[in-house]
């Protein structure tokens, strides 16, 4: 169960690692420690973070015990998160007490909805910093040094971290986060999102590129582009920088199928994937950018959230399931059966009735995702959903449809993957398999998870894998 009720949003915590150079040693050389909660947005914060911080001396480590600095990069989108952040400062409290000195910060989506409420709710809390303000975590750390408490949860209509160069935590070195934009404007009633990562706004393609070649160059053969909605990326030159880009050659307007196309461009033996897209502006262009190119995965992650379109209306999703199987359409049309599919489900929303939920099995049934992320509907404070409706959906009803979704879903994983089976792919390689050291695995282009013998290959290869078996969760075979 736990592989189905993915949690694209709720990964297990990870810590920073210690792979980083020799930092100078101006902070006395005070060690900080961050665990990430949530999506791959946050993920990819904490390298942003780390690299701030990294510039004044601070090293990173992956011992919570030997740390001066704990920051937990924390999750609002359902309560269920936020309970585990409130959890884990409860057991940070005990360390705390064996060294008052420790510095302990909030960051992330939590810190930007609570504010200074943090420092009164959770009393071990020293320093709250929200997505837009890492920049400021150097001030702020300094603020808590003198004895004071230290927020800064100002949202920024420009700031997308373009220059700094992420320090890689807990990485496989074959795989990258890149992140392309940050915050929505799409206001999805159910969504705590805009309120804690603010308005949308996209990152300089040049520099992206950059980030992408100069992980090409470090040995990584994948890079995954993030953003909230990928398919409203939109870049132009700021008025301030126009000249100076226009000498440079880069004066031109640029959409996310372009950028795609930029980052492919980097080289063919550089994957390119992407999350997440949205079904009301998913493009043709984009489809046929991925056509075009090798190297951008045939793999879309495209939310559907219900297969109602009267649900779908109340979530202002922007899109019916009409449109939405349109979408689909496009997809198989343009790709092919075989590019992979996923969705995010969400049941029980407000006012969900049976016969809304049997249109959302139903959708499913149509598309056979390959992969759902599902969920029950959590309310949360201060969203559209909150206040235009009542959560009147019994939980023990949102809890039985659940059920009925992840167990329709896992037909469909099955049978999907099953279809695979006497296949070959190319799979890039990541590392060895989580059950055996005689086994690797990797993904192949419709990520799906392909788990083979060990040979004479290595992390970060392509090997051709010929799949012989399958289980719902991962492809079995040999390589050919
Ligand atoms: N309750 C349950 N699930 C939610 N999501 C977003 N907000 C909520 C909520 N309030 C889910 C959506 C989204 C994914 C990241 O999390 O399915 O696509
Ligand atoms: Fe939330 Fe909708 Fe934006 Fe996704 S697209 S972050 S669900 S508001």
């Amino acid at each position: 169960m736990k592989d189905l009720i993915g949690d694209l949003d709720f990964i297990e915590p990870s810590t920073a690692n210690e792979q980083q150079p020799a930092l100078t040693k101006k902070d006395g050389s005070r060690k900080l420690y961050i665990e990430s909660y949530g999506c791959q947005m946050n993920f990819s914060d904490s390298e942003i973070v780390a690299s701030i911080l990294s510039k004044e001396g601070f090293e990173t480590t992956q011992r919570i015990e030997e740390a001066d600095i704990v920051f937990l990069n924390t999750c609002s989108i359902r309560e269920k998160a936020e309970q585990t952040v409130r959890n884990r400062l409860q057991h940070i409290n005990g360390l705390k007490r064996q060294k008052p000195e420790l510095l302990v910060g909030v960051l992330g989506c939590m810190a930007e909805r609570l504010k200074s409420r943090f420092l009164e709710e959770e009393r071990i809390v020293d320093l709250v910093a929200g997505p837009d303000a890492y920049r400021d975590l150097p001030a702020l750390i300094g603020q808590v040094d003198e004895g004071q408490k230290a927020v800064n949860t100002f949202l920024s209509r420009e700031e997308t971290y373009a220059d700094i160069s992420p320090v890689r935590l807990n990485s496989n070195g074959v795989t990258a986060f890149v992140s392309i934009m940050r915050g929505c404007d799409n206001m999805c009633s159910f969504c705590v999102v805009p309120f804690t990562r603010g308005r949308e706004r996209s990152r300089s393609p040049y520099t992206i590129v950059e980030e992408a070649r100069q992980l090409f160059q470090q040995g990584y053969r994948e890079v995954t582009l993030l953003g909230q909605n990928v398919d409203s990326y939109k870049w132009s030159p700021q008025e301030n920088n126009k000249a100076r880009l226009e000498k440079a050659g880069h004066s031109e307007t640029v959409n996310f199928a372009e950028l795609l196309e930029m980052v492919a461009r980097v080289h063919p033996d550089l994957r390119v994937r992407f999350s997440t897209s949205h079904p009301k502006d998913i493009t043709e262009q984009v489809l046929e950018t991925m056509a075009r190119y090798e190297n951008i995965c045939k793999y879309i992650h495209l939310p559907a959230q219900s297969g109602s379109t009267t649900v779908l209306d109340r979530m202002n999703r922007g899109y019916s399931r009409e449109w939405y199987l349109y979408k689909v359409e496009a997809i198989r049309r343009i790709l092919g059966e075989e590019c992979g599919l996923s969705s995010d489900i969400i049941t029980g929303f407000c006012g969900e009735t049976e016969e809304e939920h049997f249109d959302t099995l139903s959708l499913m049934d149509k598309v056979e995702f390959d992969f759902s992320y599902m969920f029950m509907y959590s309310e949360r404070p201060g969203t559209p959903a909150e206040k235009k409706f009542r959560d009147d959906v019994d939980p023990e009803v949102k809890k039985r449809r659940l059920e009925e979704i992840i167990r329709r879903q896992s037909i469909h994983s099955l049978g999907r993957n099953q279809r695979d089976v006497g296949k070959t792919f190319r799979v890039l390689i990541e590392g060895e398999s989580k059950r055996s050291a005689d086994f690797l695995q990797g993904r192949n282009s419709a990520n799906k998870v392909v788990v083979f013998p060990r040979g004479n290959n290595g992390k970060g290869e392509y090997v051709n894998v010929l799949i012989e078996d399958c289980t719902g969760a991962t492809l079995i075979g040999k390589t050919v």
